[in-house]
């Protein structure tokens, strides 16, 4: 059973996730299976009047590629303190080698509004659909000790994706 939120709801928990082991950022694949990637930075806000949920990827990864023909993706949080190792795995292998999914024996869920399915074993969930895709260059950083993390030029990409739809599903805590 799901409960649909406000994309404004449940955001302790979201923060939580993202500054703790961290959550799932899922994309189709052009090989047309889905990519989960342990993502540390993100937010929900408003941007053109929307409910807008940004997440920032390296260009060296492969969800970066993805995301460049992908229409959707979505973000599927874990509940408190759950799927570390899964987490891990996310975060530390690339689709490009490995089938994640199968690999932590991941259940796909439909999406509701997206065509990007959510990881049935998380409790938070956000269905979006891409915006807007910003390529953060060199010359855009001011500050230069952000500068110094980009020696590599391994440069985020700002992807925002509109929130069709956030929703709780069972046996999910709340903040609220
Ligand atoms: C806790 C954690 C947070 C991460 N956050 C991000 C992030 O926000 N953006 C990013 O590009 N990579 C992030 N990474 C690194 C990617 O998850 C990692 O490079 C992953 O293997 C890429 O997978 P892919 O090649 O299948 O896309 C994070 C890794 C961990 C462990």
């Amino acid at each position: 059973m799901s409960v649909r939120i406000r994309w404004d709801q449940e955001t302790h928990w979201l923060k939580a996730g993202i500054a703790g082991n961290g959550a799932f950022l899922n994309v189709n694949t052009p090989d047309g299976i889905v990519n989960p990637m342990t993502i540390g930075w993100g937010q929900v806000g408003i941007v053109w009047g929307r409910p807008v949920f940004t997440v920032y990827v390296r260009k060296s990864r492969f969800t970066y590629a993805c995301l460049q023909v992908a229409d959707s993706f979505t973000i599927s949080v874990p509940r408190l303190g759950e799927l570390a190792d899964e987490l891990r795995l996310c975060g530390t292998q690339s689709g490009r080698d490995l089938h994640k999914v199968a690999a932590c024996g991941f259940t796909l869920v439909p999406g509701q509004s997206a065509d990007t399915p959510t990881i049935g074993e998380c409790g938070l969930h956000y269905e979006c659909s891409i915006l807007a895709r910003c390529q953060l260059e060199v010359p855009d950083i001011v500050s230069h000790e952000i500068h110094r993390r980009y020696e590599s030029k391994d440069l985020h990409q700002i992807v925002l994706g509109e929130i069709l739809t956030a929703y709780v599903t069972e046996g999910a805590a709340s903040d609220e």
